[in-house]
């Protein structure tokens, strides 16, 4: 398994296992403090589990006849454990032989991952450009822990922010995240659905909002371009003139460079969002803006840091109206 050349049956089957090994030493704890030594015997039992692993991937390396490493690739919590709790225990797996979708949420495991990886999140880019709109009340759509709401708010005594989450796992770590009586009375979360954001606030609060954020969860929206032009129409109609910022990424399943392995993280992405019945999103920021203009809003900055390679992340500034 080594490269994306077409996989057999074996190949798959043999990822499988590989698979229920990784799992194995995830809950053993193998990935923790990376930088020890670990001892062969403690995590793999047996020689014939560590050589399989040690010829097979590219996860650890030997130090001497007793102990081997974590490679260094593996060393954070984003590049190891944050993959298995969201790609893997994230999901439930449905029942086979069924209907699509393949895979459903699971809210609880997915939220857990998302609610860990809160501590490397870095909103450097989008707090700079809240600041440049001028924003003073933020709307995060699909806001899970509501670090970015946290941070907006924390930043002046004048910001407000409002949530909307469908994860209750994730709406109790936010909501606990503002203890200060001053932080607790200018932000209010919401449980529910974001393509039904008319029903959470009030007639003020939809005024009073001047930026709305989303962050992943556009993506949800993507399985017709139909779908999500009705959603921004939807968005555009409460919030007219008010700026959307957008931080999604580009597909990359149906390109010619989908089994890149500088894309396999974007690649990886698209496929649990095909098998959970997201959609895979618009491969470029051509087909992203062509949708904006077809829902009457009009888009005025992009930022793309890592075009053509890892998650191809971008960031989209989109006026909700001409
Ligand atoms: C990929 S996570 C991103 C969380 C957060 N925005 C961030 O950047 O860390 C997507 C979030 O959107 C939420 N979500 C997805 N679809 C939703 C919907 N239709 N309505 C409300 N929340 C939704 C999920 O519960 C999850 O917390």
């Amino acid at each position: 398994m080594l490269n994306h050349q077409k996989k057999n049956i074996y190949d798959l089957i043999e990822a499988h296992y590989l698979l229920t090994i990784l799992k194995h030493l995830y809950k053993k704890g193998f990935f923790k403090n990376p930088d020890r030594p670990k001892r062969i015997a403690q995590y793999f039992g047996n020689r014939w589990l560590f050589d399989l692993v040690r010829k097979q991937t590219d996860l650890i390396g030997r130090v001497n006849a007793t102990h081997c490493y974590v490679s260094g690739d593996y060393h954070t919590y984003l590049n190891s454990g944050f993959l298995i709790d969201k790609f893997i225990d994230g999901f439930n797996v449905l029942e086979p032989g069924g209907e699509l979708p393949l895979l459903s949420v699971n809210a609880e495991r997915f939220g857990q991952a998302f609610e860990k990886a809160s501590a490397y999140q870095n909103n450097t880019i989008q707090l700079s450009l809240l600041k440049q709109l001028g924003a003073r009340h933020l709307l995060d759509l699909g806001c899970g822990k509501g670090k970015l709401l946290y941070e907006f708010c924390n930043a002046s005594a004048n910001h407000e922010g409002t949530g909307i989450d469908q994860n209750d796992h994730l709406l109790k770590a936010a909501r606990q995240q503002f203890k200060s009586a001053s932080l607790k009375k200018r932000i209010t979360f919401y449980k529910g659905d974001v393509s039904r954001v008319s029903t959470y606030l009030t007639k003020e609060q939809i005024k009073s909002v001047d930026v709305i954020y989303g962050a992943s969860i556009l993506n949800e929206f993507c399985e017709q371009e139909e779908t999500l032009k009705r959603f921004l129409i939807h968005l555009r109609s409460l919030f007219k003139g008010k700026y959307l910022i957008v931080l999604d990424y580009y597909g990359v399943l149906n390109t010619a460079k989908a089994n890149q392995r500088s894309l396999q993280p974007a690649y990886i992405h698209d496929i649990m969002q095909l098998l959970s019945g997201q959609g895979v999103p618009f491969r470029n920021r051509q087909q992203w803006f062509s949708i904006y203009k077809q829902a009457g809003c009009t888009p005025v900055f992009h930022f793309e840091p890592e075009a053509g390679k890892g998650n191809n992340w971008f960031i989209h500034v989109v006026k909700l109206g001409a």
